[in-house]
């Protein structure tokens, strides 16, 4: 079995014991030159036609990590108010933002209209909602492509299961409404899931999208979302998401579109996943191990409130044990490793081949940068972890501290 933070030097030479012993477990560790490719290769998908790529921030909205987002060229998607402000605080400026929630109240509209984000509906409802509140301005529908795709049924976001965004048959009402408060619809954007690991799903929706385009004149810009895998079966050298042949294929049917649209609008995508998984890991510490019959239970602090992504669709993520600072290579025993969580289902591998683990030894849990610390909870009052980032020039800082209980109860009256 290969070693992921060996190969890549993810804490580039950093005594891993000595950051631990500084900051604590559970501790997420970013590294800054992964998250920076990352982020740079999305942001050059398309290079041949106007394109933007805009960081989904919900996969991950540490500042520090928005801040890196905005020096790599990539704009900026966000759910909800409270990712508005931050990426404000981060210094987006409201132009390289857009605004996909969805069933939101008037003051949340309301928030987004006064800070100028351009705004994508995906009800009639919310049409009528936002025209009421801004009527003669202009704003994006979030269409269905019709297609889903993604790794597990909760996070398919398009086809026929799905609660969001308008669909096909309703696309005449929704103009018909937001022509009725004299809104221009400027834009149309998609998102088909998460985790798909070849471009084909999205090739697909591309296809379905741009189809769809065409019922819209004008078009300033068509978004087509995000959802790009990236390879949680590493160890094993699961291979890629080939980037380079979605380039290829994508510009293909962009060739298409603008040969006979009679525009070229911006286009644009939403990855999350892709430009911060792989620049993250969770390092956490062995507190007891033991057996139960045949099975060897190994108890860290990783509880499924700071890594909820095995418990809630079952999720993969390779593990590595470091023990005395050193990967211990070879697998010796299947293990199941839980976390501290007063629930059976707090388990983050189950029966899984594994090297020898002992008491004290650390877990370093794999490709934990996209929707691990954004997913965190204080559930059991336990306190969400600290947050450290590798620096290219070799360093390493604290960009998040642990919670402390005062955070927590000061939300009491
Ligand atoms: N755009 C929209 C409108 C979205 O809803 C999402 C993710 C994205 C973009 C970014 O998708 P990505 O490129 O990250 O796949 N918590 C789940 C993933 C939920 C994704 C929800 N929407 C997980 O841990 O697998």
């Amino acid at each position: 079995m290969n070693s992921f933070i060996e190969k890549r030097d993810f804490f580039k030479g950093n005594d891993i014991e000595k950051i631990v012993k500084e900051f604590g477990t559970p501790l997420y560790v970013y590294n800054e030159d992964i998250l920076r490719k990352r982020m740079s290769e999305v942001a050059g998908i398309i290079t041949k036609y106007p394109y933007k790529a805009n960081y989904s921030m919900k996969a991950n909205s540490n500042i520090e990590i928005l801040k890196i987002a905005r020096e790599e060229n990539v704009n900026c998607d966000a759910m909800s108010e409270g990712e508005i402000r931050l990426l404000l605080k981060a210094g987006f400026t409201p132009d390289q933002i857009f605004f996909v929630p969805n069933n939101i109240d008037a003051n949340e509209m309301q928030y987004a209209i006064d800070n100028g984000i351009m705004i994508s509906l995906d009800s009639i409802d919310q049409i009528n909602l936002y025209g009421s509140l801004n009527p003669g301005s202009k704003c994006a529908l979030r269409i269905n492509p019709g297609v889903g795709a993604g790794h597990h049924e909760k996070v398919v976001t398009a086809g026929k299961n799905t609660k969001f965004a308008i669909a096909e048959e309703d696309i005449d009402e929704a103009k018909r409404v937001a022509d009725s408060y004299g809104l221009k619809i400027c834009g149309i954007n998609q998102h088909v899931g998460s985790l798909y690991m070849t471009p084909d799903p999205f090739l697909n929706a591309i296809d379905q999208f741009l189809r769809i385009a065409r019922k819209f004149k004008d078009l300033e810009f068509i978004d087509f979302g995000g959802g790009f895998g990236i390879p949680y079966h590493k160890l094993e050298d699961e291979e890629p998401f080939d980037i380079f042949r979605l380039s290829i294929e994508w510009t293909k049917r962009l060739d298409e579109f603008v040969k006979s649209y009679g525009s070229t609008p911006l286009f644009k995508s939403e990855p999350g996943r892709y430009c911060v998984a792989e620049g993250g890991v969770l390092l956490g510490r062995v507190n007891a191990v033991k057996y139960n019959g045949d099975h060897k239970y190994v108890g860290t602090d990783v509880g499924m409130n700071v890594l909820m992504r095995p418990v809630l669709y079952d999720s993969w993520h390779d593990i590595e044990i470091i023990s005395d600072g050193k990967v211990v290579k070879g697998m010796k025993e299947e293990a199941t490793i839980t976390g501290n969580i007063c629930e059976s289902g707090d388990v983050l591998c189950k029966d899984r081949p594994m090297p020898m683990i002992k008491d004290n030894d650390l877990i370093c849990v794999l490709d934990a940068g996209a929707y691990g610390y954004s997913m965190c909870s204080s559930y059991n009052m336990r306190l969400r972890p600290a947050e450290v980032m590798i620096c290219s020039d070799g360093s390493y800082r604290l960009i998040r501290r642990r919670e402390t209980f005062d955070d927590i109860f000061n939300t009491f009256v």
